[in-house]
């Protein structure tokens, strides 16, 4: 009996799955040691075939940031900010969209200097996962920053195209000051050198849904952050 139990265990496809979460529980552990890793897993089946009933798509996500650590850190940020930015009697918050939406909202409710919100719509991805290396802004909600201290709200900075891309637009607009604010940070997957003046979390270069974050348009509402089929 020993002996069969054994032998389901260390069947091919298991052994990969194991492999392959434990390489990511190690780089976790290497980058972001503060992190506090839970083998919390969610299966999300989508895409269901109406027709066959059988064609069904099933999507892994495994929390890596849980939403009670996300909110300490954002209201840690939110302090952290309101400290660092004191002399500034009034900041213009422009948030990125769409990744940005639900960080910014919670962020700015940390901040102790009154406020005015913009947005600002990038994208490079499109529906893809590797980035486009094309950042396209959409004009018709230019943020009005001319003379303003702004700080600039993002999900997350990979390449650093993206925001490279919109710090140069805004410099263009003459700002009075300009700080940067990222959730989350993956310097390995760095390809503009550009840095953020206030990061929530450093995560190795995975790729992660949720607390605003998508793929391919799902799963922005998650209060939680989590890698896709890693
Ligand atoms: P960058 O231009 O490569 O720095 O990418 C920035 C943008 O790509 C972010 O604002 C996100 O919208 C998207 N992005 C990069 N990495 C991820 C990820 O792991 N999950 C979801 N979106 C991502
Ligand atoms: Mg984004």
């Amino acid at each position: 009996m020993q002996g069969m139990g054994k032998m389901d265990m260390t069947t091919m496809p298991d052994r990969a799955r194991g492999t392959k979460k434990m390489r990511l529980k190690n780089r976790f552990r290497k980058n972001a040691p503060e992190l506090i890793w839970r083998r919390k897993v969610y299966i999300h089946h989508s895409e269901f075939d109406n027709k066959t009933h059988e064609t069904m798509n099933t999507e892994r996500l495994t929390e890596l940031i849980p939403a009670e650590k996300i909110q300490e850190r954002v209201t840690e940020l939110g302090a952290e900010i309101s400290r660092e930015l004191a002399s500034i009697d009034e900041l213009t918050v422009v948030c990125v969209l769409k990744g940005g939406f639900i960080f910014t909202a919670d962020l700015v409710r940390h901040i102790t200097i009154p406020c005015r919100i913009e947005f600002i719509r990038a994208s490079s991805y499109g529906t893809h996962r590797a980035s486009t290396g094309k950042v396209m802004l959409d004009h018709h909600h230019d943020p009005h920053v001319e003379g303003k201290n702004v700080l600039l709200v993002e999900d997350i900075l990979d390449t650093g195209l993206t925001v490279t891309r919109i710090l140069e637009e805004l410099r263009g607009h003459n700002p009075a000051s300009l700080h940067v604010c990222t959730l989350l940070d993956k310097p390995s997957a760095r390809t503009t050198p550009v840095k953020a003046d206030f990061t929530g979390f450093t995560i190795p270069d995975v790729y992660v849904v949720g607390y605003g974050l998508d793929a391919a348009g799902k799963h922005r509402e998650l209060p939680y952050v989590a890698s896709l089929n890693a």
